[in-house]
Protein backbone atom coordinates (compact mmCIF):
# COMPACT_ATOMS: atom_id res chain seq x y z
CA UNK A 1 0.00 0.00 0.00
CA UNK A 2 2.76 2.35 1.02
CA UNK A 3 4.43 1.23 -1.81
CA UNK A 4 1.73 2.41 -4.37
CA UNK A 5 1.34 5.33 -2.63
CA UNK A 6 4.98 6.44 -3.10
CA UNK A 7 4.76 5.75 -6.58
CA UNK A 8 1.72 7.66 -7.25
CA UNK A 9 3.77 11.07 -5.62
CA UNK A 10 6.18 10.11 -7.94
CA UNK A 11 6.08 8.97 -10.85
CA UNK A 12 9.62 9.75 -12.60
CA UNK A 13 10.91 7.35 -10.17
CA UNK A 14 12.37 5.04 -12.75
CA UNK A 15 14.43 8.39 -14.14
CA UNK A 16 16.03 8.71 -11.74
CA UNK A 17 20.16 8.04 -10.19
CA UNK A 18 19.53 4.84 -8.90
CA UNK A 19 22.97 5.47 -6.61
CA UNK A 20 20.51 7.88 -4.70
CA UNK A 21 18.44 4.97 -3.99
CA UNK A 22 15.50 8.23 -3.08
CA UNK A 23 12.72 5.29 -3.72
CA UNK A 24 13.73 3.57 -0.60
CA UNK A 25 12.74 6.60 1.86
CA UNK A 26 9.84 7.41 3.18
CA UNK A 27 7.24 9.04 1.13
CA UNK A 28 7.11 12.42 3.23
CA UNK A 29 10.86 12.19 3.19
CA UNK A 30 10.91 11.41 -0.74
CA UNK A 31 8.59 14.54 -0.91
CA UNK A 32 11.04 16.79 0.94
CA UNK A 33 14.05 15.79 -0.57
CA UNK A 34 13.30 15.61 -4.04
CA UNK A 35 13.81 19.46 -4.86
CA UNK A 36 17.78 19.31 -2.94
CA UNK A 37 18.65 15.99 -4.19
CA UNK A 38 18.71 17.31 -8.02
CA UNK A 39 19.58 20.55 -7.16
CA UNK A 40 20.53 22.83 -10.70
CA UNK A 41 24.05 22.23 -12.08
CA UNK A 42 26.33 25.02 -11.09
CA UNK A 43 26.15 28.14 -13.23
CA UNK A 44 29.94 28.85 -13.70
CA UNK A 45 32.58 25.86 -14.64
CA UNK A 46 32.47 23.38 -11.74
CA UNK A 47 35.69 22.62 -9.51
CA UNK A 48 37.57 19.37 -10.06
CA UNK A 49 38.42 17.24 -7.55
CA UNK A 50 42.61 16.70 -7.07
CA UNK A 51 43.25 20.00 -6.84
CA UNK A 52 43.16 23.11 -3.91
CA UNK A 53 40.64 25.95 -5.19
CA UNK A 54 42.31 29.34 -3.68
CA UNK A 55 39.32 31.17 -3.10
CA UNK A 56 36.37 31.95 -0.65
CA UNK A 57 34.17 28.84 0.47
CA UNK A 58 31.06 31.16 0.22
CA UNK A 59 32.14 31.59 -3.48
CA UNK A 60 33.41 28.60 -4.12
CA UNK A 61 30.86 25.86 -2.82
CA UNK A 62 28.33 26.73 -5.37
CA UNK A 63 30.88 25.65 -8.07
CA UNK A 64 31.35 22.20 -6.65
CA UNK A 65 29.33 19.10 -8.63
CA UNK A 66 26.02 18.27 -6.80
CA UNK A 67 26.00 15.30 -4.90
CA UNK A 68 29.80 14.64 -5.65
CA UNK A 69 30.95 14.10 -2.18
CA UNK A 70 30.92 11.41 -0.17
CA UNK A 71 32.29 13.32 2.96
CA UNK A 72 32.80 17.06 4.23
CA UNK A 73 35.50 17.44 6.55
CA UNK A 74 36.88 20.55 7.47
CA UNK A 75 37.60 22.39 10.74
CA UNK A 76 36.64 26.14 10.77
CA UNK A 77 37.90 29.37 12.10
CA UNK A 78 37.10 29.24 15.78
CA UNK A 79 36.91 32.97 16.18
CA UNK A 80 39.58 32.90 18.81
CA UNK A 81 41.59 35.59 17.80
CA UNK A 82 44.04 33.36 14.50
CA UNK A 83 45.21 36.10 11.91
CA UNK A 84 43.54 33.62 9.40
CA UNK A 85 40.03 34.85 11.05
CA UNK A 86 40.88 38.60 11.94
CA UNK A 87 38.83 39.31 8.78
CA UNK A 88 35.29 38.35 10.80
CA UNK A 89 33.23 39.89 13.35
CA UNK A 90 31.40 37.10 15.98
CA UNK A 91 28.07 37.85 13.55
CA UNK A 92 30.21 37.55 10.42
CA UNK A 93 32.19 34.25 12.33
CA UNK A 94 28.00 32.85 12.64
CA UNK A 95 26.62 33.90 9.19
CA UNK A 96 30.45 32.10 7.92
CA UNK A 97 29.79 28.93 9.24
CA UNK A 98 26.09 29.03 8.73
CA UNK A 99 26.31 29.79 5.10
CA UNK A 100 29.09 27.21 4.50
CA UNK A 101 27.10 24.46 6.50
CA UNK A 102 23.92 25.20 4.04
CA UNK A 103 26.21 25.21 0.68
CA UNK A 104 27.13 21.64 1.81
CA UNK A 105 23.87 20.07 1.41
CA UNK A 106 23.58 20.12 -2.35
CA UNK A 107 27.13 18.82 -2.87
CA UNK A 108 27.34 15.75 -0.36
CA UNK A 109 25.66 12.84 -2.07
CA UNK A 110 22.72 11.52 -0.24
CA UNK A 111 23.73 9.32 2.90
CA UNK A 112 26.70 11.13 2.75
CA UNK A 113 28.27 13.32 6.10
CA UNK A 114 29.69 16.56 6.72
CA UNK A 115 31.93 16.36 10.19
CA UNK A 116 32.64 19.66 11.36
CA UNK A 117 36.15 19.38 14.05
CA UNK A 118 35.58 22.48 16.40
CA UNK A 119 36.34 23.33 19.89
CA UNK A 120 32.93 23.46 21.57
CA UNK A 121 32.92 26.68 23.71
CA UNK A 122 34.27 30.22 22.84
CA UNK A 123 35.19 32.90 25.80
CA UNK A 124 33.32 36.42 25.74
CA UNK A 125 33.16 39.71 27.34
CA UNK A 126 29.85 39.89 29.06
CA UNK A 127 29.21 43.02 30.52
CA UNK A 128 25.71 41.62 31.83
CA UNK A 129 27.46 39.08 33.75
CA UNK A 130 27.38 39.73 38.01
CA UNK A 131 31.37 39.60 38.75
CA UNK A 132 32.55 35.78 39.73
CA UNK A 133 33.80 36.63 43.66
CA UNK A 134 36.05 33.71 44.64
CA UNK A 135 37.97 33.71 47.57
CA UNK A 136 41.12 31.84 47.34
CA UNK A 137 41.16 30.16 50.65
CA UNK A 138 44.64 28.95 50.18
CA UNK A 139 46.37 31.93 49.17
CA UNK A 140 45.22 34.29 52.58
CA UNK A 141 47.72 35.63 54.42
CA UNK A 142 45.92 37.09 57.05
CA UNK A 143 43.75 35.40 59.57
CA UNK A 144 40.96 37.62 59.56
CA UNK A 145 37.73 35.83 58.31
CA UNK A 146 34.36 37.74 56.96
CA UNK A 147 32.66 36.77 60.25
CA UNK A 148 35.67 38.48 62.31
CA UNK A 149 34.78 42.05 59.96
CA UNK A 150 30.89 41.46 59.81
CA UNK A 151 30.87 40.84 63.87
CA UNK A 152 33.15 44.05 64.41
CA UNK A 153 30.43 45.90 61.93
CA UNK A 154 28.04 44.55 63.73
CA UNK A 155 29.51 46.01 67.51
CA UNK A 156 30.18 49.52 65.82
CA UNK A 157 27.52 50.27 63.06
CA UNK A 158 28.93 52.99 60.93
CA UNK A 159 32.22 51.70 60.83
CA UNK A 160 34.60 52.18 57.11
CA UNK A 161 37.01 50.32 55.79
CA UNK A 162 39.95 52.09 56.83
CA UNK A 163 38.71 52.05 60.75
CA UNK A 164 37.94 48.29 60.74
CA UNK A 165 41.26 47.39 59.19
CA UNK A 166 42.68 48.62 62.24
CA UNK A 167 40.47 47.59 64.45
CA UNK A 168 41.41 43.73 63.47
CA UNK A 169 44.93 44.33 62.85
CA UNK A 170 44.81 43.54 58.47
CA UNK A 171 45.00 45.59 55.55
CA UNK A 172 41.95 47.49 54.12
CA UNK A 173 42.43 45.01 51.02
CA UNK A 174 41.86 42.32 53.07
CA UNK A 175 38.65 43.68 54.75
CA UNK A 176 37.83 44.35 51.07
CA UNK A 177 38.48 40.95 49.79
CA UNK A 178 36.71 38.99 52.52
CA UNK A 179 33.77 41.01 52.06
CA UNK A 180 33.44 41.43 48.49
CA UNK A 181 35.44 38.44 47.24
CA UNK A 182 38.49 38.60 44.70
CA UNK A 183 37.78 38.66 40.90
CA UNK A 184 39.55 35.75 39.57
CA UNK A 185 39.38 36.54 36.24
CA UNK A 186 41.10 39.33 35.07
CA UNK A 187 41.05 43.02 37.15
CA UNK A 188 38.58 43.07 40.05
CA UNK A 189 36.42 45.73 37.94
CA UNK A 190 36.61 44.13 34.80
CA UNK A 191 33.81 42.47 32.46
CA UNK A 192 33.29 39.11 32.94
CA UNK A 193 34.19 36.35 30.58
CA UNK A 194 31.17 34.11 29.04
CA UNK A 195 31.19 30.76 27.89
CA UNK A 196 29.20 29.80 24.69
CA UNK A 197 29.11 26.17 23.85
CA UNK A 198 28.95 26.11 19.79
CA UNK A 199 27.61 22.56 19.49
CA UNK A 200 24.00 24.00 19.65
CA UNK A 201 24.72 26.26 16.66
CA UNK A 202 25.66 23.52 14.51
CA UNK A 203 22.95 21.24 15.48
CA UNK A 204 20.88 23.90 14.42
CA UNK A 205 22.82 25.15 11.12
CA UNK A 206 22.98 21.30 10.05
CA UNK A 207 19.45 20.71 10.51
CA UNK A 208 18.23 24.04 8.91
CA UNK A 209 20.13 23.38 6.08
CA UNK A 210 18.34 19.72 5.86
CA UNK A 211 21.25 18.00 7.27
CA UNK A 212 20.46 15.54 10.42
CA UNK A 213 22.79 15.49 13.59
CA UNK A 214 23.81 11.89 13.53
CA UNK A 215 27.08 11.69 16.22
CA UNK A 216 29.63 13.02 17.89
CA UNK A 217 33.40 12.23 18.79
CA UNK A 218 35.61 13.69 21.27
CA UNK A 219 39.18 14.26 19.60
CA UNK A 220 41.18 14.12 22.99
CA UNK A 221 44.56 16.62 22.33
CA UNK A 222 47.27 17.88 24.05
CA UNK A 223 46.55 19.88 27.25
CA UNK A 224 47.28 23.31 26.54
CA UNK A 225 49.41 24.28 29.87
CA UNK A 226 50.42 27.74 28.05
CA UNK A 227 47.09 28.95 28.29
CA UNK A 228 46.10 28.05 31.91
CA UNK A 229 46.96 31.32 34.29
CA UNK A 230 43.78 31.52 35.30
CA UNK A 231 42.63 27.73 36.20
CA UNK A 232 45.01 27.65 39.06
CA UNK A 233 42.27 29.99 40.27
CA UNK A 234 39.13 28.51 39.24
CA UNK A 235 37.37 25.44 38.70
CA UNK A 236 37.75 25.54 34.59
CA UNK A 237 39.13 23.01 33.14
CA UNK A 238 42.26 23.01 30.78
CA UNK A 239 41.39 22.85 27.07
CA UNK A 240 42.22 19.68 25.52
CA UNK A 241 39.41 18.55 23.97
CA UNK A 242 37.76 19.35 20.82
CA UNK A 243 34.65 17.51 18.98
CA UNK A 244 33.66 16.15 16.04
CA UNK A 245 30.13 16.89 15.01
CA UNK A 246 28.44 14.27 12.13
CA UNK A 247 25.43 15.29 10.31
CA UNK A 248 24.20 13.39 7.64
CA UNK A 249 22.43 14.12 4.82
CA UNK A 250 19.15 11.34 4.41
CA UNK A 251 19.74 8.76 1.76
CA UNK A 252 21.44 5.10 2.03
CA UNK A 253 24.16 4.59 3.75
CA UNK A 254 26.67 1.61 3.10
CA UNK A 255 27.81 0.67 6.05
CA UNK A 256 31.06 -1.71 5.03
CA UNK A 257 32.21 -3.66 8.55
CA UNK A 258 35.73 -3.97 6.03
CA UNK A 259 36.63 -0.67 5.69
CA UNK A 260 38.24 -1.41 9.28
CA UNK A 261 40.35 -4.44 10.60
CA UNK A 262 38.76 -5.70 13.54
CA UNK A 263 41.01 -4.50 15.67
CA UNK A 264 40.75 -0.94 14.84
CA UNK A 265 37.27 -1.01 15.32
CA UNK A 266 37.81 -1.77 18.93
CA UNK A 267 40.11 0.50 19.04
CA UNK A 268 38.58 3.64 17.64
CA UNK A 269 36.06 2.76 15.03
CA UNK A 270 33.18 1.95 17.80
CA UNK A 271 34.69 4.15 20.14
CA UNK A 272 33.33 8.00 21.39
CA UNK A 273 36.54 9.17 22.34
CA UNK A 274 39.72 9.46 20.44
CA UNK A 275 43.20 10.46 22.08
CA UNK A 276 45.74 11.52 18.99
CA UNK A 277 48.55 13.87 20.09
CA UNK A 278 48.25 17.55 18.67
CA UNK A 279 50.26 18.86 15.78
CA UNK A 280 53.83 19.62 17.70
CA UNK A 281 55.59 22.16 14.40
CA UNK A 282 52.88 24.67 13.93
CA UNK A 283 55.47 26.91 12.53
CA UNK A 284 54.08 27.29 8.67
CA UNK A 285 50.15 27.23 9.68
CA UNK A 286 48.75 28.37 12.55
CA UNK A 287 46.42 25.23 13.64
CA UNK A 288 46.62 22.13 11.62
CA UNK A 289 45.01 18.81 13.10
CA UNK A 290 46.61 15.71 13.07
CA UNK A 291 46.46 13.57 9.87
CA UNK A 292 45.64 10.76 12.28
CA UNK A 293 42.46 12.64 12.91
CA UNK A 294 41.29 13.35 9.31
CA UNK A 295 42.56 9.84 8.30
CA UNK A 296 40.15 7.80 10.83
CA UNK A 297 37.28 10.34 9.89
CA UNK A 298 37.74 9.44 6.17
CA UNK A 299 38.75 5.50 6.78
CA UNK A 300 35.47 5.68 8.73
CA UNK A 301 32.86 7.08 6.42
CA UNK A 302 34.20 7.17 2.84
CA UNK A 303 35.51 3.94 0.39
CA UNK A 304 38.66 4.00 -1.86
CA UNK A 305 37.90 6.68 -4.90
CA UNK A 306 34.87 8.43 -3.04
CA UNK A 307 35.85 12.55 -3.00
CA UNK A 308 36.73 14.38 0.11
CA UNK A 309 35.87 17.99 0.38
CA UNK A 310 37.49 20.44 2.96
CA UNK A 311 36.79 24.12 2.59
CA UNK A 312 38.90 25.27 5.11
CA UNK A 313 41.95 23.10 4.07
CA UNK A 314 44.24 25.22 5.68
CA UNK A 315 47.93 23.38 5.42
CA UNK A 316 46.46 20.24 3.50
CA UNK A 317 45.69 17.77 6.07
CA UNK A 318 42.56 16.32 4.97
CA UNK A 319 43.83 16.30 1.05
CA UNK A 320 47.54 14.76 2.88
CA UNK A 321 45.05 12.12 4.57
CA UNK A 322 42.78 11.58 1.57
CA UNK A 323 45.78 10.70 -0.71
CA UNK A 324 47.16 8.49 1.91
CA UNK A 325 43.55 6.63 2.19
CA UNK A 326 43.15 6.23 -1.21
CA UNK A 327 40.42 8.66 -1.50
CA UNK A 328 40.23 11.90 -3.65
CA UNK A 329 40.37 15.23 -2.37
CA UNK A 330 39.06 18.56 -3.63
CA UNK A 331 40.22 21.65 -1.21
CA UNK A 332 39.28 25.48 -1.02
CA UNK A 333 41.27 27.59 0.94
CA UNK A 334 41.23 31.47 1.36
CA UNK A 335 45.09 32.33 1.76
CA UNK A 336 47.15 32.06 -0.90
CA UNK A 337 50.36 31.10 1.39
CA UNK A 338 48.06 28.41 2.96
CA UNK A 339 47.49 27.02 -0.64
CA UNK A 340 51.09 26.66 -1.87
CA UNK A 341 51.45 25.19 1.86
CA UNK A 342 48.75 22.63 0.90
CA UNK A 343 49.79 22.13 -2.83
CA UNK A 344 53.52 21.27 -1.03
CA UNK A 345 52.36 18.45 1.86
CA UNK A 346 50.12 16.75 -0.92
CA UNK A 347 52.72 16.42 -3.62
CA UNK A 348 54.82 15.00 -0.95
CA UNK A 349 51.83 12.31 0.26
CA UNK A 350 51.48 11.83 -3.29
CA UNK A 351 55.07 10.99 -3.92
C1 LIG B 1 41.35 25.96 11.52
S1 LIG B 1 42.15 26.33 10.04
C2 LIG B 1 42.16 24.78 9.22
C3 LIG B 1 43.42 24.02 9.45
C4 LIG B 1 43.47 22.72 8.70
N1 LIG B 1 42.52 21.75 9.21
C5 LIG B 1 44.88 22.13 8.77
O1 LIG B 1 45.07 21.03 9.32
O2 LIG B 1 45.80 22.81 8.31
C6 LIG B 1 40.95 27.25 9.16
C7 LIG B 1 41.40 27.68 7.76
O3 LIG B 1 40.29 28.31 7.12
C8 LIG B 1 40.79 29.32 6.26
N2 LIG B 1 39.65 30.24 5.99
C9 LIG B 1 39.20 31.25 6.76
N3 LIG B 1 38.13 31.83 6.19
C10 LIG B 1 37.90 31.15 5.03
C11 LIG B 1 36.92 31.27 4.01
N4 LIG B 1 35.97 32.21 4.06
N5 LIG B 1 36.98 30.42 2.96
C12 LIG B 1 37.96 29.48 2.88
N6 LIG B 1 38.92 29.32 3.82
C13 LIG B 1 38.88 30.15 4.89
C14 LIG B 1 41.91 29.92 7.04
O4 LIG B 1 42.81 30.63 6.20
C15 LIG B 1 42.53 28.69 7.72
O5 LIG B 1 43.59 28.17 6.96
Amino acid sequence: MARRAARTILPRESSLDPALSLHRLPAHLQARLRPLLHPPAPASRVLEPGRVHLGDARALLPRVAPNSVSLGFWSPPYFVGKDYEAYLSYEGWERLLETVVGLHFPLIRPGGFLVVNIADILCFKDPSMPRISASAVDRRRSSVTREDILGEMARHPGTDRHQLARRLGCSEQTVDRRLNGNNIRGGKYDVQTRVKIVGGLIERWGLSAGFYPYDRRVWVKDPAWENSRWTSLSYKALDEFEYLYFLWKPGITSVRRSRLAPEEWREWGARGVWTIPSVRSNDDHESKFPVELALRVIRLLTDPGDVVLDCFLGSGTTAVAAVRAGRRFLGIELRKESVALAKRRIAAARD
